[in-house]
């Protein structure tokens, strides 16, 4: 018996926005959301230690995708879920630093952003101590990578200047 998520917008947006098109992974129940969880290069923004965190991210939802779909995984999701949002709190802080140090402009909206996905993070947690993995992992995996697409995406410039600056 397969969960009962069911193939949403933000199941559409990983498959589009990260999906590697030549993976042939099996289409086993879990397969859709692992063939989904491929680093892209278009995520990189410039600094070293920033673009390692994020990917370390896809590991955390590659790995929790390959046992989403076990009813007996609980605990062990429960224990991938809870390392990644304390992962995801400690790379904010680490990221704030980093561009506070490049002077990002953006800086305090950026801030605000990240108290809110960390909001929404333990959110999807609690969602999934409730029963609902599939749901919790399409919901944090979806706001973290859109966040890491479209909001850390703007320190691309802010690295560009000081590594021209030198
Ligand atoms: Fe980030
Ligand atoms: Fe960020």
């Amino acid at each position: 018996m397969g969960p009962a998520y069911k193939s949403g917008a933000g199941e559409a947006w990983i498959e589009r926005h990260c999906a590697d098109p030549s993976s042939a992974t099996p289409p086993h129940a879990g397969g859709s959301l692992l063939r989904s969880y491929q680093w892209q290069d278009r995520f990189l923004v410039g600094h070293p230690e920033i673009d390692a965190d994020h990917r370390r991210f896809f590991d955390h939802f590659r790995d929790m995708a390959s046992c989403v779909d076990d009813p007996g995984a609980g605990a062990a999701l429960d224990m991938l879920f809870t390392d990644c949002v304390a992962d995801l709190i400690r790379h904010h802080a680490t990221e704030e630093h980093i561009v506070a140090r490049h002077g990002f402009a953006g800086l305090a909206e950026h801030k605000s952003r990240h108290r809110t996905l960390a909001y929404q993070a333990k959110a999807a947690l609690a969602m999934g101590r409730d029963g609902e993995w599939m749901t919790a992992l399409m919901l944090l995996s979806t706001l973290v990578l859109e966040h890491v697409a479209m909001e850390d995406a703007n320190f691309r410039t802010c690295f560009a200047r000081v590594a021209a600056a030198g």
